[in-house]
């Protein structure tokens, strides 16, 4: 009922009657007062004057299941929201929904994690109301060998929503790191769970720093705010992002891995570089050539053979 209630208030311009509410959304004025109150606590201001009735003046800044959905308009994506004040890790929680059988599509979000995650083993500072972290269920027709396409695609994807909302410029370092003015603003980590020839679920988690202030981020990283000098709406990047992840996917599966790689390149920062790849005990140093159709890394050793890497951490030497 609330929902309909916001939705209600946000397509007038001005005051709506209670009656013309309770009316039209079939509430006693009793249980209406009751929603608003409640609407008010979830900080959303609404102004009520007798004889006048409701107006909605403004939506708080959270990520509510709600205000992602509305207006959305994506055909899978988002379809199912499960949202958390704050959570340890939303891949744990998803990881749990995806056992349970939640579609293809369905989302956790958090607006924070007490044991956000990064990859190799990292913390993922997650601090509440300041970032967007969450974690989609995904059901991709692709071999397990090829899941690291979807981190490519997210990559990818996150770039485009950035550049829309924004305007700000953003690249990709191999395979997963999103950076502004060459520090991190975001990275993706990718959790599967498959036999050797079927990808039963994938996990894509999806951290960015949105509007956290520059004095609480380390000298490496940076968020949206910082760079754009201004606060950001976390909703409708969120929502932007959903949608572009959705038409990537669909793209995947319709035309295969050249589409996404295409235009994972444009925004690459890695090929043409020197890089020393830190791979578990070893690390691989040449010249980062392209990536291959499963989204591994190619690197071109002094000795002239091309490697494929297909898991690090990348350092750019020049
Ligand atoms: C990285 O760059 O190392 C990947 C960071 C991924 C962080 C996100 S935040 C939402 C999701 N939940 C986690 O615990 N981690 C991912």
């Amino acid at each position: 009922m609330q929902e309909k209630i916001l939705d209600f208030l946000s397509k007038k311009q001005g005051y709506v009657s209670g009656d013309q509410i309770s009316h039209r959304l079939g509430v006693t004025r009793q249980a209406l007062w009751k929603h608003i109150q409640e609407l008010k606590n979830l900080g959303y201001e609404i102004v009520a004057v007798p004889h006048l009735g409701y107006r909605l003046d403004s939506c708080p800044d959270r990520l509510f299941p709600y205000a992602v959905t509305r207006e959305l308009n994506t055909h899978f994506l988002g379809k199912k929201v499960y949202y958390f004040d704050s959570v340890s890790s939303t891949m744990d929680t998803a990881m749990q929904l995806g056992m349970k059988g939640n579609p293809s599509g369905t989302l956790v979000l958090a607006e924070s994690q007490t044991k956000g995650r990064g990859r190799l083993g990292r913390n993922w500072f997650s601090p509440k109301y300041k970032g967007i972290y969450l974690s989609l269920i995904l059901k991709p027709r692709v071999l397990p060998a090829r899941a690291s396409m979807l981190t490519l695609l997210s990559a990818v994807s996150i770039c485009e929503a950035i550049k829309e909302m924004t305007g700000i410029d953003t690249q990709i370092k191999w395979p997963n790191d999103i950076l502004a003015g060459q520090k991190k603003l975001g990275g993706i980590l990718t959790e599967l769970v498959a036999s050797v020839d079927e990808i039963n679920f994938v996990i894509i988690g999806i951290g960015l720093n949105v509007n956290n202030d520059k004095k609480m981020l380390i000298s490496a990283a940076t968020s949206l705010k910082e760079q754009k000098k201004e606060f950001v709406n976390r909703i409708t990047l969120l929502q932007e992002l959903l949608r572009k992840i959705e038409v990537n996917y669909l793209l995947l599966e319709k035309e295969g891995s050249e589409s996404i790689i295409e235009k994972w390149r444009r925004y690459n920062i890695t090929l043409g570089k020197r890089v020393k790849v830190y791979c578990q005990r070893e690390h691989i140093e040449g010249e980062a050539v392209d990536i291959d159709t499963d989204g591994g890394l190619l690197v071109r050793k002094d000795s002239g053979i091309i490697e494929k890497v297909m898991a690090g951490d990348v350092v750019h030497a020049r």
